[in-house]
């Protein structure tokens, strides 16, 4: 048995930086064959038959498989896991959200195709942005398939913000545990470190001997460090992030897949920490048995409540947005 993927966007610069991880092991572990659907617009055809020829030319012993189509009823044909890559990315002096009007369009016709010819446990997983929005759009189009096999992406913000905090302590980001992203994949997303621990540790007590006054070491210097990353390097290499990108996307997967304790996803809502029902929102998840689980009962003190609700705010306008659009 070999677990089908479907990549798609798979001609552009994320997937192929994260087409070569995914054949060599990294996603689903050193003993699960792969097959890789690359789906494709016309213009990016080439681009991914490229890919196709380097992977074979990698001879990965874990690839059985490689099949390049712009036709997405072949693409999600027997998916196990999809990868939505596929969009725009943004370029300088934009916000995420304001890929809405370009992007939100090629996600209903995916959630429709992957509800059609995927296989009935296929996992969703949405890069493209805004990907939190973009995700609503699918899962709702996908009819019968169940909303919890959907969710977006927001462990590269997870690792940004682990590696600020590790940086900041002068720690190893192996030691670093407990950061929770909340909200959107935007410039309001939420970084909370109130749950975090160093080595055991609380966080906050470890920070205070380093950087003073904690709040506003967090409101001055790393909350908008993190949420503003995306922007950071799109200004410093000219283009969104890729490596990392393609990096935190293998995280999020193989977390899904084979299990984690704590990590943050963004999953549709059932109502939980008062974000409202059916949003995709990011919380703080565990996973067991190929299920995202929301870590319940956490305190949330005044200053977390009033960042959660800032970004869900914008996640409830981006969802009227959509409407108006006729996405939704
Ligand atoms: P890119 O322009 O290099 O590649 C995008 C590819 O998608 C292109 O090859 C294009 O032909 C293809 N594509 C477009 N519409 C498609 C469709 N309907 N079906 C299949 N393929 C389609 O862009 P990139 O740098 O790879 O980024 C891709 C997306 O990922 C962007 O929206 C970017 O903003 C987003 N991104 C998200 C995160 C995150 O953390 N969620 C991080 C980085 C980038
Ligand atoms: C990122 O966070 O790097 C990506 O979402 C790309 C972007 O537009 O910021």
């Amino acid at each position: 048995m070999a677990t089908t993927i479907t990549l798609t966007g798979a001609g552009g610069q994320i997937g192929y930086a994260l087409l070569f991880r995914i054949a060599a092991g990294d996603m689903l572990g050193p003993d699960e064959h792969v097959r890789l659907r690359l789906l494709e617009i016309p213009q990016g055809l080439k681009a991914a038959e490229g890919a196709a020829l380097e992977l074979q030319d990698a001879a990965f012993e874990l690839l059985d498989d490689v099949e390049v189509t712009d036709d997405a009823a072949v693409g999600f044909d027997g998916a196990n896991l999809a990868l939505l890559v596929g969009a725009r990315p943004r370029g300088p002096g934009m916000e995420r959200g304001d890929l809405l009007a370009a992007n939100g369009g090629i996600f209903a016709p995916q959630g429709r195709a992957i509800a059609a010819h995927a296989a009935s446990d296929v996992r969703v997983s949405v890069v493209g942005n805004p990907a939190n929005t973009n995700a609503l759009i699918a899962a709702a189009a996908a009819d019968g398939v169940p909303a919890e096999q959907f969710s977006a992406l927001t462990r590269l913000d997870e690792n940004r913000a682990r590696a600020q905090l590790a940086a900041a302590l002068d720690a190893p980001v192996a030691d670093i545990r407990g950061v929770t992203i909340w909200g959107n994949h935007s410039a309001t997303q939420y970084p909370d470190i109130s749950h975090a621990t160093v080595a055991g540790r609380p966080a906050a007590d470890a920070l205070a001997e380093r950087v003073g006054d904690v709040d506003a070491w967090l409101d001055s210097e790393f909350i908008p460090r993190v949420a503003k990353r995306g922007a950071e390097i799109i200004e410093v290499r000219g283009s969104s992030s890729v490596a990392s990108a393609a990096s935190a996307t293998i995280d999020h997967v193989r977390d899904w897949v084979q299990g984690a304790e704590w990590t943050s996803a963004a999953v549709v809502s059932r109502g939980e920490y008062g974000v409202p029902e059916g949003l995709v929102s990011s919380f703080p998840v565990r996973s067991a048995g190929g299920r995202w689980q929301i870590i319940e009962g956490l305190e949330i003190d005044e200053r977390s409540r009033t960042r959660i609700d800032a970004s869900v705010a914008e996640l409830i306008d981006e969802r009227e947005a959509v409407r108006t659009l006729g996405l939704l």
